[in-house]
């Protein structure tokens, strides 16, 4: 058996660690036989030398078997999950996990919160008065049977291993490494007891990867070591150039969530949710790719079973269910700061990172895992990339608890925006599709 030092030293040579080694590692990590020097001398050697397939699935199988795998068995049917590799304004999962239970696929989703300029579903979700999102994992599969969704935070016996190497990551400069980022996303994901999933990548200057290539990098990694794990995975590419929606904040964007849900949403958003929610049905055996499933997801938000289902989740997990049919008793900041164009012309840019840095200044949002959250204050843009806009016409209305300490704040939004005399090129919601290799 190799020593510790010798499974460093291999990888830091180039060459392959075995998955027995990659498993002792972390098992080791876990157990007080690996010390957390050694654990960040291995992830800088991986940063630089990289993971093949091989040593990615060991590692991500190794995670998520440092914890306790959810067991769905009573819920019939094939279960899928979405992951968002995170954005500004992506209220997705709230209005796509009740959309996709009412046609037929079971959704057990387990979200992350915010942290830095990106939302997390969870904040928006205790948008809503009352909203549970820790829950034992026997209620977590007993509504996921009897609603068709459910919506949790991760506990601690979820891959907890991804807790020590992250932060661990963290403080040694080897989060930026598609292998490491590819083990973490799946062995938290894997551990919900899903049969497939559904991955959008977010590419642009609000994402977390903001170059293409990184993003599809990344995009294929994941379906790869996902499908080697026995799943079936396929990932979209999604831009994050601007925000997505009108709404950033928390129970702004949950508005907005529910809006989809009615028929009520911007364009992009209720799009991103329907080529997402096509990818599910698909994946989760009821439809067959393009109109059978596009038809299926309209009729359930048409004839109202959609919200139903988002209703009867909220209610189990202890929330407001009248919130679906009136979004107004999701409470926003009252005082309202306007933000007018001093030009006319088009809107050429809104920069999503600076509009999610002003929200989390705003206090939507968190620039430490520790700090609270405030659900009320946020953003509506009110006009996005590709619109005419008259001088003086609104750009974007600011919600504040106190006007006279968001002057900084409103500033950041009002310069995300750029105004010129002609139309800019259209860009594409869903850049590519990636699907493991002999698939469809
Ligand atoms: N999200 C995760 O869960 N893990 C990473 O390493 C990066 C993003």
């Amino acid at each position: 058996m190799r020593s510790l030092v010798e499974i460093i030293a291999a990888k830091r040579d180039g060459a392959t660690n075995s998955p027995q080694d990659i498993t002792r590692f972390v098992k080791g990590l876990t157990e007080g036989e690996v010390a957390d020097y050694q654990m960040a001398a291995w992830l800088m050697a991986v940063y630089f030398r990289g993971l093949d397939d091989n040593e990615t699935t060991a590692l991500t199988h190794a995670m998520l078997h440092s914890g306790r795998v959810l067991d769905l068995s009573s819920v019939p049917g094939i279960k899928v999950d979405k992951h968002s590799t995170g954005g500004v304004g992506d209220k997705v999962s709230i209005a796509l996990a009740p959309l996709v239970a009412a046609c037929g696929v079971p959704v057990p989703m387990v979200s992350g919160r915010g942290l830095g300029h990106t939302g997390g579903t969870l904040d928006k979700l205790e948008a809503i008065p009352g909203f549970r999102t820790e829950l034992p994992a026997r209620d977590f599969a007993r509504i996921v049977r009897d609603v068709g969704c459910c919506m949790i935070g991760q506990t601690a016996e979820i891959a907890p291993a991804d807790k020590r190497i992250y932060a661990l990551r963290d403080v040694t400069a080897t989060v930026e490494c598609i292998p490491l980022i590819v083990a973490s996303i799946l062995s938290k994901k894997l551990a919900e007891g899903i049969d497939a999933l559904v991955l959008d990548v977010k590419v642009g200057r609000g994402a977390f990867m903001k170059d293409e290539a990184r993003a599809r990098a990344l995009a294929q990694a994941l379906v790869s070591v996902g499908t080697r794990a026995g799943k079936k995975v396929v990932g979209l590419l999604t831009d994050m150039e601007s925000p997505l929606g009108a709404a950033v904040g928390n129970a702004i964007e949950t508005r907005e969530a529910l809006d989809i849900l009615a028929e009520a949403a911007p364009a992009d958003v209720t799009e991103c949710t329907l080529r997402l929610g096509e990818e599910m049905l698909v994946a989760g055996g009821i439809a067959a790719p393009g109109r059978e499933a596009r038809d299926k997801l309209g009729a359930a938000i048409a004839n109202g079973t959609a919200a139903r289902v988002a209703e009867k989740m909220i209610e189990a997990q202890g929330g407001d269910p009248r919130v679906v049919g009136d979004r107004s008793r999701l409470a926003i900041a009252t005082e309202e700061i306007v933000i007018e164009s001093k030009h006319g012309g088009f809107v050429a840019r809104c920069d999503a990172l600076a509009v999610g840095l002003a929200s989390v200044a705003l206090g939507a949002g968190r620039s430490r895992a520790d700090q609270a959250v405030d659900h009320g204050v946020g953003i509506r843009l009110e006009k996005k990339p590709g619109d005419a806009v008259a001088r003086g016409e609104p750009l974007a209305r600011v919600f504040v608890r106190h006007r006279s300490k968001a002057a900084a704040d409103v500033d950041r939004v009002r310069e995300a925006f750029s105004v010129q005399d002609t139309p800019p090129p259209p860009r594409p919601l869903v850049l590519d599709r990636i699907v493991a290799a002999n698939s469809t």
